[in-house]
């Protein structure tokens, strides 16, 4: 990421990396990974998904983004693959001011075995990019991660616009 770019993402989620819970996500395992890192490289590449394409909503689809995965294993009670993503949104509502899109990006990123279904292009983003980079940390691909997004972006859009 270039350096005008890394700043602005930087403003944009640094409240986030300070609060104490999320810092809480640097010692669950994910992916081989913390939960921290696996979540910075999904809010990354959605950054850049949203600058490429001019979304209007970048801040709230990178934060939202970043938040897709905020919460501690051993609170999930059960079906942790299926369920995690309403605790996240229910620590991303209460430590944070996220609104209805955001609540939804968070809701249905595991789509399609999560409960709730994206409800727009932006959940679709974020739910593409999560696969993407879970597949690449999982595999250690060494495929250029942004461009693959960039690409399964312009694929869903099209699909969009049909
Ligand atoms: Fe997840
Ligand atoms: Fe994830």
């Amino acid at each position: 990421m270039t350096g005008k770019k890394e700043l602005e993402f930087n403003k944009i989620v640094s409240d986030i990396l300070k609060n104490e819970n999320f810092i809480e996500l640097k010692y669950e395992v994910h992916h081989g990974i913390s939960r921290m890192d696996h979540s910075l490289h999904v809010a990354r590449i959605t950054y850049l998904a949203c600058k490429k394409f001019h979304l209007k909503n970048t801040e709230e689809v990178t934060r939202a983004a970043l938040l897709h995965d905020f919460f501690r294993t051993d609170e999930v009670t059960n079906k942790v693959f299926i369920n995690h993503p309403l605790y996240a949104v229910n620590n991303a509502t209460s430590e944070f001011n996220i609104n209805a899109l955001q609540q939804n990006i968070i809701a249905s990123h595991m789509f399609p075995v999560c409960k709730v279904m994206p409800n727009c292009k932006e959940s679709l983003l974020v739910s593409l990019v999560d696969k993407m980079v879970a597949t690449y940390e999982l595999t250690k691909y060494k495929a250029p991660i942004e461009l693959g997004a960039i690409f399964i972006f312009v694929l869903n859009f099209l699909i969009i616009q049909r």
